[in-house]
């Protein structure tokens, strides 16, 4: 049984030196310590053996299975070291790849486009003056030269915030940036009443009207008041001004016109175009064919809207404008529906 043990220590140890893969190695393990291999025949022949002879087999086949045991450990150990070895040479990290990129917030595109709206204005000497959003009746209206019941309210639905107890002058929600024109001249000329600094500013900020939402309107929106008011300011100075402005928002050789209008607070009044500049000109589905974009609407400061503000109109004159950033922001990136500029959807967001 001696010689037995000797026999398969030997082939078990010579056929372990074969084995390549995992595979081999189960099946040497099967083989050679498993259930039914030599070792374990020789173990269950024990009680064949004579009491002298047990200690000494016994011993030897300890041996023998501690002698397979740990040489299958070694090549294991052996295998997983040269595993790791190759995965580690195929699988490289190249550290030159780019990271991952976070997401980044930005900005709304009312805010980019007002911004935008503030370089070009800067440019042009013009300083932005914000003013509230609730107003009075009389601010929003009667200063600017719509009696009570004028026709005019008309195009202006408004919000009604706070009525009794107000008589003529609720509080509401501004219909259009124009209530800042009064709060403007009258707090630039109250520095000086006799002798009232000139004006050149640009008026920024959300209106209400009560409107059936569509995809053109919505009951809140951006509107940019522009206002410019000095001595000998005249109809050409609107001109040139909003000439300007399209060519430095737009393109430099973008044009403009001028279409005869009514404001209550401006004379003469005047709807402003620009050239359609998708298309040039030519004609197209964004400006339906005509070439031309309606941008708002502007004109000479009315002079009861003057006197209002501290101005007296026999010495003072001025023009004022008022342009939708929203509508700019529609024609530019074509976006069909005003809608999304509120409904916070990031698959919209994330396109500007
Ligand atoms: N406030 C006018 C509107 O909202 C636009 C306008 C502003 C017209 C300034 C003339 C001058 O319709």
């Amino acid at each position: 049984m001696l010689d037995e043990l000797n026999r398969v220590e030997k082939v078990g140890l010579d056929a372990l030196q074969a084995v390549q893969d995992e595979a081999a190695l189960e099946a040497w393990r099967v083989t050679h310590l498993g259930r039914n291999s030599g070792l374990m025949q020789v173990f269950s022949r024990f009680g064949e053996l004579s009491k002298e002879e047990k200690p000494v087999v016994g011993k030897r086949a300890n041996e023998v299975k501690k002698a397979l045991e740990d040489a299958y450990g070694t090549k294991a150990e052996q295998m997983r070291q040269v595993a790791l070895k190759r995965s580690l040479e195929q699988e490289q990290l190249d550290v030159t790849l780019p990271g991952r990129s976070l997401p980044l917030g930005r900005l709304h595109p009312d805010t980019q486009t007002l911004r935008e709206l503030y370089h070009v204005f800067g440019e042009m000497g013009f300083q932005v003056f914000r003013s509230r959003e609730v107003e009075s009746d009389e601010y929003n209206f009667q200063l600017l030269n719509f009696q009570i019941g004028h026709p005019a309210r008309d195009m202006q639905d408004t919000y009604f915030v706070e009525v009794e107890g107000r008589g003529d002058n609720p509080i509401i929600l501004r219909t259009h940036t124009s209530p800042g024109q009064i709060h403007a001249m009258r707090w630039i000329s109250a520095m000086n009443p006799d002798n009232p600094a000139p004006v050149r500013i640009v008026l920024p900020g959300m209106c209400y009207r009560y409107e059936q939402v569509t995809k053109r309107h919505e009951t809140q929106f951006e509107q940019l008041e522009g206002l410019a008011v000095g001595p000998g300011i005249t109809f050409s100075d609107l001109k040139g001004t909003l000439a300007d402005f399209a060519r430095r928002m737009f393109g430099q050789n973008t044009r403009t016109r001028f279409r005869a209008s009514y404001f209550p607070f401006t004379e003469p009044s005047a709807e402003y175009d620009v050239e359609c500049f998708i298309c040039s000109g030519a004609g197209c589905a964004v400006c339906k064919g005509s070439g031309w974009l309606e941008i708002g609407g502007c004109g000479m400061v009315h002079p009861v809207v003057l006197l209002n503000g501290g101005y007296d109109p026999e010495r003072y004159s001025g023009f004022a404008f008022g342009l939708g950033p929203q509508r700019m922001a529609m024609l530019r990136h074509r976006i069909e529906d005003i809608r999304y500029f509120f409904q916070n959807d990031l698959r919209f967001l994330e396109q500007f």
